[in-house]
């Protein structure tokens, strides 16, 4: 949700600034721009639409200004247009501002600073900001007049003061004019990573657009701020007292964020998803005892076996792989467990019981409204896990413990190696629990050892990508779909519906098959694909009545199937198979060919796949 890029230091800040942004674009795509300072002026080019359009409007060659800041916008307050796009300039000309977040009070602020003289030129809330900061800044007074900056840093202390005002979330790159020699970067809410290099500094909102340059990195937190200057950088809480920030290494590396031969991201993720799988099951798994070694929780997993409910929150495809863990959960660990919707939990004043165990699911940690699940179930007394990619992010680091996904950087904005990573993670957590409760060893072992053969057999699903290719093919022109899955196939019923529709723009629902017959079984024709997930499992003979219900009212069917399965062919107008596994692990396999046939319609309706009109991959606002 917006990405910003910041360079200080001896090189040329503008290509750094654009493949910074080019990295970060995937967080938002309507609109961006660089602010350069150079012989004591701003150089300032903004422009709606991609960075590609930036590319056509920054100087050719290359500004020689050393100290920059970049931003890449997905749209909250005003539209898309170039005066909305950042970097935003406060009307005294000296300071410049990019920002990643929402400035929940903006609106108040806005008229004050009217009445103060301050003049507007967009409609976003981070031009407050820097209005805000200019006039502390030129007034060299606080608001309650009691407060004089020390001559030598009145910019430090300008930020401060306006922070001091400001509600809401913030990643923040500032510049002033004065000042060429200092660049501040704020963090409250929104992410922030102080990339430190030799002689060169960059702040970013992700180490994608650090990495290419250093491995060092310092991660704030809520509430600080970073002042760098030529002979380095201090850190500093926004209330001005000093903190002590760690360098640390940077898990990533310059490949996992390259296309590597593939046309998209999402192509690729899908693609390597045997791999990560494989990765994120490594070392953790014990299937000689039945047993599951997950590092970071191995303290709470001695209390947690006395849970009396399992209280998973998440967002989009976060929440379907929930949906997996709460079957999982009741079914292995025999736990009362519930999914929430991280958004709908916050608000509801939720019951949490002492001895309640928290588990919330992100994929890039940030997601504004889960991060805020997660704050109220800490304050609420209940144990709070993560499930998470994104190693340090926001809710990293906010949980008691948690479980890293390993699958490295998810780029594509349609979730897909994140999802099977969940779903294994969640697995994982099931059957520990079980075993710590219940469960024999001899169903943890089965489960286990066939946990251990997924990754070969997701490998071979990808075998069938022509075929899924054609099955995308024959039915791009039909714009409503459904999705239906009884068990543990409704919630990849209703992720493949999900993946369609954000990438495809076609327009699909996902649902228990049996709720069919109670409404939406009126839509069925045969210009609405019906996909059917039918596995070998409990309720086999149940989905095939509910595929004869979709066939005797004329509608088609694509069926995702058992490899071997032949009596499943007659009821199915095109068939996909996956290898045969557990029941509890078939999501695992069968989300694949739908992350593929959504992958396929996309393409074939000639849409960007990896950055969906209207989508940002972290939704970091409310
Ligand atoms: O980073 P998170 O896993 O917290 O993101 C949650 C959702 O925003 C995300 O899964 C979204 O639904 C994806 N675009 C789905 O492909």
């Amino acid at each position: 949700m917006c990405g910003i890029v910041a360079y200080f230091g001896k090189k040329e800040a503008q290509p750094i600034l654009i493949e910074g942004l080019r990295r970060l674009e995937y967080r938002g795509y309507d609109s961006a721009g660089v602010a350069l300072l150079k012989d004591g002026a701003f150089d300032l080019y903004k422009i709606s639409g991609r960075i590609a359009n930036l590319e056509g409007i920054v100087p050719e060659p290359s500004s020689p200004a050393t100290v920059g800041i970049g931003h890449t916008r997905w749209a909250t307050h005003g539209k898309p247009t170039t005066p909305n796009a950042h970097p935003h300039i406060d009307c005294t000309g000296k300071i410049a501002v990019v920002h990643n977040g929402i400035i929940e009070n903006y609106a108040i602020l806005k008229k004050w600073l009217i009445q103060e003289g301050c003049t507007f030129k967009s409609e976003t809330d981070t031009e407050v900001v820097a209005n805000l900061i200019g006039y502390f800044y030129e007034k060299n007074l606080s608001r309650d007049g009691q407060n004089t900056p020390q001559r030598n840093n009145r910019f430090e202390w300008a930020v401060q003061q306006a922070l001091n005002e400001i509600h809401g979330t913030y990643g923040l790159a500032i510049l002033c004019l004065d000042c060429p020699d200092i660049m501040i970067g704020v963090k409250n809410g929104s992410p922030l990573i102080l990339g430190v290099g030799e002689n060169e500094f960059i702040i970013a909102s992700d180490t994608s657009a650090i990495i290419e340059h250093t491995s060092q990195a310092v991660y704030l937190s809520d509430g600080e701020m970073v002042c760098i200057r030529k002979d380095g950088f201090t850190t500093k809480t926004i209330t001005d007292k000093e903190v002590q920030k760690e360098l640390k290494e940077i898990e990533i590396s310059l490949d996992q964020i390259e296309l590597e031969g593939f046309d998209h991201y999402m192509q690729k993720e899908i693609a390597e998803q045997p791999q990560v799988l494989e990765t994120c099951l490594n070392g953790r798994v014990d299937v000689k005892n039945g047993r599951v070694v997950l590092g970071g929780i191995q303290d709470q997993l001695r209390d947690l076996t006395r849970t009396k409910r399992v209280i998973l929150a998440a967002c989009g495809t976060a929440w379907h792989a929930g949906l997996v863990g709460e079957f999982l959960f009741e079914q292995l660990a025999r736990i009362p467990a519930e999914v929430e919707y991280a958004s709908e939990f916050r608000y509801r004043n939720p019951v949490i019981d002492e001895g309640a165990l928290f588990i919330a699911i992100s994929q890039s940690g940030e997601t504004a409204d889960t991060l805020a699940a997660v704050e109220q179930a800490k304050e609420r007394g209940a144990t709070v896990l993560g499930v998470v990619n994104v190693v340090g992010s926001t809710i990293a680091r906010t949980t008691d413990a948690g479980v890293y996904l390993r699958v490295g950087p998810e780029i594509g904005v349609a979730s897909t190696k994140a999802f099977t990573a969940q779903v294994a993670v969640l697995t994982m957590l099931a059957i520990e629990l079980g075993r710590r409760r219940h469960l024999s060893a001899d169903i943890a072992q089965a489960l286990l050892k066939e946990l251990t053969e997924i990754p070969k057999k997701v490998e071979h699903i990808l075998t069938q990508n022509e075929q899924i290719k054609q099955i995308a093919q024959a039915n791009i022109d039909k714009d409503n779909w459904l999705f239906l899955g009884r068990g543990l196939n409704y919630p990849v019923a209703l992720e493949g519906a999900l993946k369609l529709k954000e990438i495809s723009y076609i327009h699909a629902e996902g649902l228990p098959a049996a709720e069919m017959k109670h409404g939406p079984i009126a839509l069925i024709t045969d210009e609405m694909p019906t996909v059917f997930i039918a596995t070998q499992c409990s309720q086999y003979e149940k989905i095939i009545g509910n595929i004869e219900e979709v066939r005797a009212r004329g509608g088609k069917t694509i069926v995702v199937a058992t490899e071997g399965d032949e009596h499943i062919k007659q009821y199915a107008d095109h068939l996909i198979t996956v290898p045969d596994t557990v029941e509890q692990l078939q999501p695992l396999l069968t989300v694949v060919p739908l992350q593929m046939l959504a992958y396929h319609a996309a393409v074939l309706r000639g849409h960007d796949v990896d950055k969906p009109r209207n989508l940002a991959k972290s939704v970091t606002v409310e």
